[in-house]
């Protein structure tokens, strides 16, 4: 299945149930370079969510590009993100930007734009106004403090993803002010962007999904109202297929698509 031209293609997995044969097939598609890197985690759970993110991302790009998983090279910028080499990414180029957080892997795939995406646990750690007070907008800490307590970490993670995913977009990382720009939510699927200075808020897409309750995904996407974007997301692993709830995306992106057959587990 090709990937079209304004598609943004997702895929994540669940990595908590995996067993070790399941591991080790993803282990054989990375570098040695990659392997060294898993090794230095002193976790399981850090090794297992590193294999099985870099293996995602090797069979994904394996998926819309002509080269196989193992064969994928890449470059790192001087924020240290990651891109194919020029060689291999094509024309318009293959980008894709990828996320961990304990027991999920997700990643994100498109041609020719910048991307970004993020994953946090709702129940990560106690998240409280004296951390939203550090790093996000004065808009955004007023929404906060309009929460019931028991919307209040979810409404923070929302927050959380939807921010780290532009500035992994941008690729500067958290070297970017996190309160310079703001997220608003309107109505039942509304998301409004507030950017910082110098941009345009509507050269950005942004759509914001809960793979499981406990779990969200956001994904930035550079694109003009010209170039509304189409966001595909499947989960691979054991119970692919399963439905992705979409919580809020902000137009022109038309919202989560349907696609077909899974990368199988
Ligand atoms: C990029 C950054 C925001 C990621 O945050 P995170 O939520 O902890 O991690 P995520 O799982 O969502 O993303 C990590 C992945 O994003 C990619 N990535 C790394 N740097 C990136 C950047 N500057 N922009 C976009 N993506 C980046 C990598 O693929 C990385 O995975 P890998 O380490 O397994 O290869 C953060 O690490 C950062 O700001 N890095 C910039 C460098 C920096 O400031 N370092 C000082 C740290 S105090």
């Amino acid at each position: 299945v090709p990937l079209a031209a304004d598609e943004v293609a997702v895929c994540y997995q669940l990595t908590e149930a995996l067993d070790a044969s399941a591991l080790g097939a993803m282990a054989a598609v990375l570098t040695v370079e990659e392997r060294a890197r898993r090794d230095r985690f002193v976790f399981d759970r850090d090794r297992r969510d590193f294999v099985v993110a870099h293996a995602l991302v090797r069979r994904m790009l394996s998926r819309y590009g002509e080269t196989s998983p193992e064969d994928w090279r890449f470059d790192t910028d001087a924020h240290g993100k990651p891109s194919v080499v020029t060689s291999q990414a094509g024309m318009p180029p293959l980008v894709f930007n990828l996320s961990h957080t304990h027991g999920l892997v997700a990643c994100a795939v498109a041609r020719g734009t910048s991307l970004g995406i993020d994953v946090e646990r709702v129940d990560r750690m106690t998240l409280g106004p004296e951390i939203a007070a550090r790093y996000f907008a004065a808009a955004e800490i007023r929404m906060l403090d309009t929460q019931a307590p028991e919307a209040y970490a979810g409404r923070f993670i929302e927050l959380w993803t939807l921010k780290e995913a532009y500035i992994k977009a941008v690729g500067t990382g958290l070297a970017h002010p996190l309160d310079s720009f703001a997220f608003a939510f309107e109505g039942e699927s509304g998301l409004q962007f507030a950017a910082p200075s110098g941009v345009a808020a509507s050269d950005w897409q942004f759509l914001l999904a809960a793979p499981t309750a406990n779990y969200r995904l956001a994904i930035a996407v550079s694109g003009s109202a010209v170039r509304p974007w189409r966001v595909t997301m499947q989960r691979t692993g054991p119970e692919a297929g399963a439905a992705v709830r979409p919580l809020r995306w902000s137009l022109p992106l038309q919202g989560l698509g349907a696609r077909g057959s899974g990368l199988g587990s």
